[in-house]
Formats: structure tokens, C-alpha cells, sequence
């Protein structure tokens, strides 16, 4: 049974009221339920802090559409958007203030939807109070494009630009900052950004919905963001007290008819934040990503670590019923406790008659195979945890900027092996180019990677429309991280 919070004096929530998982009727696939103290079973030397306990918000009715950026022009093939950074007022608990930096004035920025090939335009202005810039996560943009601050200067302050790009790829990308971005995206700089490809097989399902995950830290009381990071974010990254859907507190109830299919596109813009998917009844069935997969796959559990997406489609069996969408416990570190569970949305069936379910397509895509590499590199994530603060993150023993930059030949395969010699999970996030796991069909540009553990990618430093050339960021997606020191560049050429 679920251990319900009573209704605080505000009316709102609760602190440290914990949300219980029934284990009988989960699925329990891949949680990690056991050793919840952390314990010190594998030697580790670090001493982590446990983290502050979460607001768990009363269930809340309401809907998960975002809503989209307005295209300006009226040319089939071309999307033009306007987007305007400000600070503003947003509420993340009901009747409290809250100080955003927002797109548009909304927490998360409006979405972007493109079809393969188009050209999009963005006339970007910055009226924050520092300098920022636009990233576009996973699109193959040109690499005067990609908003970082090696290749290109940043939108001052009362400054403009304008990114124009063609979009090569379909997928479920998502667009954010690359000037402190630990700062920046917490304070609500984030937004989705979707590609289509018309020629696709098609899907049928009754909604498709982005659902932005995130957290952020703010005083319940009075709704104030707090951006420090205290003495677990300097090694974890900030993992904020209030989950996020959409940008309103999570514990949301979305109304469904029974065996109707909801196509979820999940992004995790969570500066830290791990969330472990699963439904407390029934299945999901996995598409891909970042993109389509080859076949979809069922699954019980999907790990969403930072800057990572999940195409699902999810749905409630029987009417008078409810799924619940968990963000489930997920141990980060040797010598961490597990995060809490966390209700994110529910999704609540009528009494009306179940819908008969649509057949979903057993392909989906043809994936290329790529070719042998004609490169091998590695890459070696470590810490240095100086005692009394001074923690960096390094790539190869060196933190960024003195990380080497490394080079790679325009068109060419190369394997890159990604070792974690360090005590946490780290997210590694290339820019400007995708990859393969080497044995999955699926094109990704995040990946996890766990303690002691390592991944083998191939990456295809393919040729696109504005040039693929130039100098290009891969970095672990904890923002702590990457602006600590845990970033690298590869010189395409
Ligand atoms: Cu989403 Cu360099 O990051
Ligand atoms: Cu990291």
C-alpha cells in the first residue's frame, strides 16, 4: 500500500513523508531495495553525505501537454522560432513564488518540433543579467552551432543571435545552456526539441507527450530557489528537493481510457538526478531514446541518467484503474544510499470500456551497421576528492581545460572506450555526433556509465549539411561535473 502524506498546514506537502513501493504488485525489476544504508561493502573511501529528504507533493490532477514554440514562417521547410531568455516568476508549489530563468517565460521552454531536413531558424535574445548561450542536444548541427564557448562567444547579456541549422536526424533532443550550466539549467533554462521523420513507420497511439523530468532545490516554505551546493552536490552534482514533471511538482494524475496507448518522450534535464522508471503495474514498451530503436522492446525499468531520453508507450490494462509512473530507488555511488521513490505521474483509466490496443510495429527502423573502426581511443573518468572541498573530475587525469584535445578524421568510425575508474555513475555525453553501444542498434548521444565499470562506443564522425568540422565537447552530463573539470574536446578535421 502506499503510505499517503497527510495534508500539511499549507495544504501543500509534506516533508519526509515516504512514499513506500508495494512490493507485490511491482514489477521490481532492477530496483535495488536492498542495502539501504549504503554500507561500506565495497571498500569505498569516500564518505558521502546523505541527501536532503524530498518533498513528496499531494496527488494532483491536471495535463501533461507543453506547450510549442510558434513557427514563424509560413515555408513547409522551415521552422523559425523566437526565444527570449528572462528571469521570471514561476510556481513549482502551488501559491509560492519562485525566481525562473525561463524561455518565453515558461519552466520548461517551449517545445520545438521539426521534420528531418527542415531548416530551423531560432532568433535568440538574452535578457538575463550574464552571458548564456543555446546547446542543441543531440542534433548533428554545424559546430559554430552547437553553443559552446570554445568555438563561439556567448549571447551577452541584452544580446542576440541567431542559430540556424538544418536538422538531420529524427530523434527526441532537448536544447539548454553551455555557459554554467549547473547554475543556469537549474534555474529553468531547458526545453525539448523533436524531430520527425514523416517517411517513418507510424506508431499509432491516442497522445504523445514530452514528460521533462527535473528537480530542483527550493525552501518549501517559501518557494525560494536555492542554487548553493552543499557539501554532497560538490561531489554528486545538486540533487534538488522537488521532482519535476513538466515543470510542476511531480505526483501528477492524468485521466486515460483504459487499453488507450500514451507515447511518453521523457527527457531527464535533471542537473544530477537519476530517475529509474518503472510502473507499479503492468509493462511499457521501450521505442528507443534519443531515437528510434530498431524494434521496440518490452521492459520494466528504464535508467534515465542525466541529459538521457526515453521514448515509451505505456498504458493502463483495465478501466477504474491507475499506473503509476515511479521514479524508482537507484544507488549513484559506492557508499550512497539508494535515491527515495518517487510518484511522477499517474495515470488514471475511467469506467469506460477498455479500447482495443493498437498493434505496435515489430520494426521499426533499419539501423545501419557502421563500419570497422578505423581509430581506437579511451577515455578514463576519475575524481580527486581533496578533503575540505576542491573536488574535480578529470578525463584522463587532467580536468578541462588542460584535458588534451584529442582528434578525429571527418567521415571516419572510431572506437572510443569509456572507462569509470571512479566511485560514481557517470553520464558521458558526446556533442555534434552520434554513437553506437558496440553490439545495440541505436543511435544514442548520452550514455551511463557505472562505477568501476566501462562502455565501448562507435562513433560516427559523419559529414552534415553546414559542415561536421571543428572543435567539439564531450563531457559527463552532471553539470557539476562537467563545469568541475570532467570535459574534454575532440578536434574533427
Ligand atoms: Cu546536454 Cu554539453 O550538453
Ligand atoms: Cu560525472
Amino acid at each position: 500500500m502506499r503510505t499517503f502524506c497527510v495534508l500539511s498546514a499549507v495544504g501543500i506537502l509534506q516533508t519526509g513523508c515516504t512514499s513506500t513501493m508495494n512490493m507485490s504488485t511491482s514489477d521490481g525489476g532492477g530496483m535495488d531495495m536492498s542495502n539501504p544504508d549504503g554500507g561500506n561493502m565495497d571498500g569505498m573511501n569516500m564518505n558521502i553525505p546523505a541527501a536532503k529528504p524530498m518533498l513528496v507533493p499531494l496527488p494532483r490532477s491536471g495535463e501533461l501537454t507543453l506547450p510549442r514554440a510558434q513557427d514563424e514562417n509560413p515555408d513547409p521547410n522551415i521552422v523559425e522560432v523566437s526565444l527570449v531568455a528572462a528571469v521570471t516568476q514561476v510556481e513549482y508549489l502551488p501559491g509560492k513564488k519562485s525566481m525562473a530563468w525561463a524561455y518565453n517565460g515558461m519552466v520548461p521552454g517551449p517545445t520545438i518540433r521539426a521534420n528531418v531536413g527542415d531548416k530551423v531558424i531560432v532568433h535568440f535574445t538574452n535578457n538575463l543579467p550574464e552571458a548564456t548561450s543555446i546547446h542543441w542536444h543531440g542534433v548533428r548541427v554545424p559546430n559554430d552551432m552547437d553553443g559552446t564557448q570554445n568555438v563561439r562567444e556567448p549571447v551577452p547579456a541584452g544580446g542576440s543571435f541567431d542559430y540556424t541549422f538544418t536538422v538531420p536526424d529524427a530523434g527526441n533532443f532537448w536544447y539548454h545552456p553551455h555557459v554554467r550550466s549547473d547554475v543556469q539549467v537549474h534555474r529553468g533554462l531547458y526545453g525539448a526539441f523533436i524531430v520527425e521523420d514523416p517517411t517513418a513507420v507510424k506508431i499509432s497511439s491516442s497522445s504523445d507527450e514530452i514528460v521533462i523530468l527535473n528537480d530542483v532545490q527550493i525552501d518549501p516554505s517559501t518557494g525560494t530557489l536555492d542554487d548553493t551546493e552543499d557539501a554532497r552536490a560538490q561531489m554528486m552534482g545538486r540533487e534538488g528537493n522537488l521532482a519535476l514533471v513538466n515543470g510542476m511538482a511531480s505526483n501528477l494524475g492524468v485521466s486515460v481510457r483504459a487499453g488507450e496507448v500514451q507515447r511518453l518522450r521523457i527527457v531527464n534535464a535533471a542537473n544530477a538526478r537519476y530517475f529509474q522508471l518503472a510502473l507499479n503495474q503492468g509493462f511499457m514498451l521501450r521505442l528507443g531514446g534519443e531515437t528510434l530503436r530498431g524494434a521496440p522492446e518490452q521492459t520494466s525499468n528504464v535508467l534515465l541518467a542525466p541529459g538521457m531520453r526515453a521514448d515509451l508507450l505505456v498504458w493502463v490494462p483495465a478501466p477504474d484503474s491507475t499506473v503509476t509512473m515511479l521514479a524508482t530507488a537507484y544507488r549513484r555511488a559506492m557508499g550512497a544510499e539508494p535515491t527515495e521513490t518517487i510518484d511522477l505521474v499517474r495515470f488514471v483509466a475511467s469506467s469506460e470500456p477498455a479500447a482495443t490496443m493498437p498493434t505496435v510495429p515489430d520494426q521499426l527502423r533499419d539501423i545501419e551497421e557502421l563500419g570497422q573502426p578505423v581509430a581506437i581511443k579511451e577515455f578514463r573518468l576519475s575524481e580527486s576528492m581533496a578533503m575540505g572541498g576542491n573536488q574535480q573530475f578529470l578525463i584522463n587525469g587532467r580536468a578541462y581545460p588542460d584535458v588534451p584535445i584529442v582528434t578525429s578524421a571527418l567521415g571516419a568510425v572510431e572506437q572510443w572506450k569509456v572507462i569509470n575508474e571512479s566511485d560514481m555513475d557517470h553520464p558521458f555525453h558526446l556533442h555534434g555526433f552520434s554513437f553506437q553501444v558496440a553490439g545495440q542498434r541505436e543511435w544514442k548521444d548520452t550514455i551511463n556509465i557505472p562505477p568501476k565499470a566501462d562502455a565501448t562506443i562507435l562513433v560516427d564522425f559523419g559529414e552534415r549539411e553546414g559542415g561536421a568540422t571543428g572543435r567539439w565537447l564531450y563531457h559527463c552530463h552532471i553539470l557539476e561535473h562537467a563545469e568541475r573539470g570532467m570535459m574534454g574536446e575532440v578536434a574533427v578535421q
